[in-house]
């Protein structure tokens, strides 16, 4: 940082020429963005790059092209802003004011104040820069000092630019059970964008995150690139623009899909914030970087434990009673995990929840099922020695359900339409105070009935449908962005008075899923799909962006051609529990699931909280592999599939990463079944750090849907 910020602020009205030449420099320890204001007194994005040796530098980068730019003027590609002025006109021109540093959230920030020289409007550029993990946080504050109120249409997060030979994007789509499908594409002249529509299921299709290589394709190790990722619970779009010229421009921010959002005098809108990570050896390292700066300053409750659990869901979906309940959570004790978790089911008494076609909305326990309430199950669960958590869908409503009956005002519907439902319901309107009280209610009530509660699964199944709000009235346009505040401040509630509490963080899967929500929740379910085969692909698809202790993985009866080791396996790569019952399984796999989860525990630390490695991907061919190395190198994992080998199939011995080369390991295969015996060459032996990363290990074998784990222990 090295600008003449102060001197310029006070010579601002006299000479624009003295802004020439001056930088503003945000780095990290192997990153720089370079902004430059120019003499015209405007901002230009000149570098962003690999870390420049030498300040002098700085004077030979090329000028760019302005950082955030504004409808209106002489550019003719997408703007980051648009607004409409109080008098209608539809014109922004920022020019540099100043900038500041400080210390914010664990980075050093920088803001970079602009103004219009016409009109009283305020752009703040907010970036905070975390230089070890090399992670960039970006957001803007648009202020608004006119007369009367102004329209943003446009109002992006952050806006950056490229100047390279070639762009490869890389986008996470698919669907519920599909979640997280990877898919690379070149970008060309023109437009590509990512964005959802949704509102509150919004990442159904898509999560917010994408992948850019630069000057050809990124791979783990090799390549430059860039992971971004949106800190917003609702509807978001990436845009990437390629211009006459070759240079990409990318825009993240709110979707300004129907969304026009009016901002009155006085008043300033702040953008979600944007992430991202940039690395010059591949996307491995951008993904460990962004796991650890997660665990550190995104992550609720980031740095701590995280429970392994067996859930109902799957082993009674709706039919269960307290007795059968109670004994759930026997096989909870006798799988060795820490907590039994109930699901979906367990409330409404006028239109009882025995499916999902009614109920939702009424959040009291189900007489019926429960006779003596949730206490019962909190005071049996810890007579047993666990913790007890349980599930709630708080933004929605059955039409068939008290709630809806006595406040059809707070549903979002179309008053003169025929409703549409999806999952047989529809969404709360949070935009309104009211709802909000009756969210975090949901979770008080239960809290303050129950304080033996440990833990919630949060769920929203349905996408905002028939979209109208009684609420904002004449706002209509401000929904899906009120939405998400409304949200947001219910769940800042539940965090100020529960700052403890895990929260799982469910949307039929992972149909809402960002880090802006998770610094409000623990962890996310990462698809209802748990075959064990489809997971190897989401696991690894969310790997790119979240850390193995914020994904969910259970083990459950989907693909019985898998073993129980098999599907165990896979889900001990994320974070870990169960939704099986042991009458379904044999007793060497009751035992085997009893090991496994002691081995589990004991692995935690390397699991949850170092470094991961996506040794071989399961885009690539018959067999995948994931490994994870313990920061102090001391122990390491390295989970290995062999999903559908050919019997010709050649196999090669797979290099290690992250050990230590100077030290000595003992190779010894761990979680195997009940009496059997391992077949990996060189099991029980010792290899240097060197071997392993330069040599490898014969990993794999040929027989379909095998798996291995592996652990490595420093001598
Ligand atoms: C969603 C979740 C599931 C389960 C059901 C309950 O689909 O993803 O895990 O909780 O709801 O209705």
């Amino acid at each position: 940082m090295n600008l003449k910020s102060t001197i310029a602020l006070c010579t601002l009205a006299l000479a624009q020429s003295v802004f020439a030449d001056d930088f503003i420099r945000i780095n990290t320890d192997n990153v720089d963005l370079v902004l430059r204001v120019k003499d015209n007194g405007r901002v230009y994005q000149s570098y962003l790059g690999k870390h420049l040796r030498y300040e002098a530098d700085l004077q030979n980068l090329p000028d760019g092209t302005e950082a955030y730019l504004t409808h209106g003027m002489e550019d003719y590609f997408e703007p980051a802003i648009d607004i409409q002025h109080t008098d209608k006109n539809p014109s922004l021109l920022l020019k540099y004011v100043s900038n500041t540093t400080s210390s914010k959230d664990g980075g050093n920030e920088t803001v970079v104040t602009l103004k219009d020289d016409k009109y009283p409007i305020t752009v703040k550029l907010h970036y905070i820069a975390y230089p070890k993990e090399d992670i960039i946080k970006t957001y803007t504050e648009i202020e608004n000092k006119e007369k009367g109120a102004i329209v943003l249409k446009k109002y992006a997060s952050s806006m950056l630019h490229f100047s390279n030979a070639s762009y490869y994007l890389t986008e996470f789509s698919g669907d519920w059970a599909d979640e997280a499908h990877i898919s690379t594409t070149q970008l060309n002249f023109g437009k590509k964008i990512l964005d959802t529509k949704l509102g509150s299921r919004a990442n159904m299709f898509t999560p917010p995150m994408f992948i850019l290589s630069l000057d050809g394709e990124a791979t783990e190790r090799t390549g430059e690139c860039l992971l971004g990722t949106l800190g917003w619970t609702g509807n978001f779009r990436f845009t990437f623009e390629v211009d006459n010229k070759g240079n990409l421009r990318v825009i993240s921010g709110i979707n300004p899909y129907a969304s026009e959002y009016s901002l009155a005098a006085g008043q300033t809108f702040t953008t979600p914030e944007f992430y991202f990570a940039y690395s010059h050896s591949g996307t491995g390292k951008a993904s460990r970087n962004f796991h650890d700066w997660a665990r550190k300053y995104q992550l609720k409750n980031g740095q701590g434990n995280r429970m392994t659990l067996l859930n109902n869901w799957e082993a009674t979906y709706f039919d269960f009673n307290e007795e059968k309940l109670c004994g759930l959570m026997g096989e909870a004790v006798k799988l060795g995990v820490d907590m039994f978790l109930l699901d979906d089911g367990w409330f409404a008494n006028k239109y009882p929840r025995h499916s999902d076609t009614q109920g939702l909305g009424d959040w009291d326990e189900t007489k019926d099922k429960l006779p003596n309430g949730v206490g019962r199950l909190v005071d049996e669960a810890a007579k047993k020695g666990i913790k007890f958590g349980i599930w709630i869908e708080p933004e929605m409503v059955n039409p068939k359900s008290e709630l809806y009956e006595k406040h059809k005002d707070w549903v979002i519907h179309l008053p003169n339409r025929d409703e549409y439902y999806f999952r047989n319901q529809m969404v709360l309107d949070l935009s309104n105070p009211k709802v909000q009280d009756f969210v975090y209610g949901v979770v008080d009530n239960l809290m303050t009935k129950y304080p033996g509660i440990a833990f919630f699964k949060w769920d929203c199944n349905s996408p905002i449908t028939n979209i109208y709000s009684l609420y904002l009235k004449d706002k209509q346009t401000h929904l899906y962005v009120d939405y998400v505040h409304g949200l947001y401040k219910v769940l800042d509630r539940i965090k100020a008075k529960y700052p403890n509490l895990p929260m799982m963080l469910c949307s039929g899967g992972s149909g809402r899923i960002d880090y802006q929500a998770l610094n409000y929740f623990t962890e996310f379910w990462a698809s209802d799909n748990t075959d064990p085969i489809e997971r190897l692909f989401i696991q690894y698809g969310y790997s790119f962006f979240y850390p193995a202790k914020a994904t969910c993985a259970h083990v459950t009866t989907w693909n019985r051609n898998a073993s129980v080791k098999f599907r165990t396996d896979v889900a001990m790569m994320g974070k870990l529990g169960f939704d099986i019952k042991l009458d379904d399984i044999n007793e060497d796999d009751a035992t085997y699931c009893h090991t496994a989860v002691k081995n589990y525990n004991r692995l935690k630390p390397v699991v949850m909280e170092g470094d991961m490695y996506r040794l071989v991907s399961p885009y690539t061919g018959p067999h995948a592999s994931t490994m994870f190395v313990g920061k102090d190198k001391q122990k390491a994992v390295v989970f290995a599939f062999d999903i559908y080998p050919r019997f010709g199939d050649k196999r090669h011995n797979v290099c290690l990463e992250g050990l230590d080369a100077n030290r000595q390991y003992k190779v010894c295969e761990i979680n195997m079944m009940p009496n059997a015996s391992s077949s990996l060459n060189g099991n029980d032996r010792i290899y240097s750090g060197d071997y392993l990363m330069t040599v490898g290990l014969d990993i794999f074998t040929g027989n379909k849907l095998n798996s291995r784990v592996i652990e490595i222990t420093a001598m």
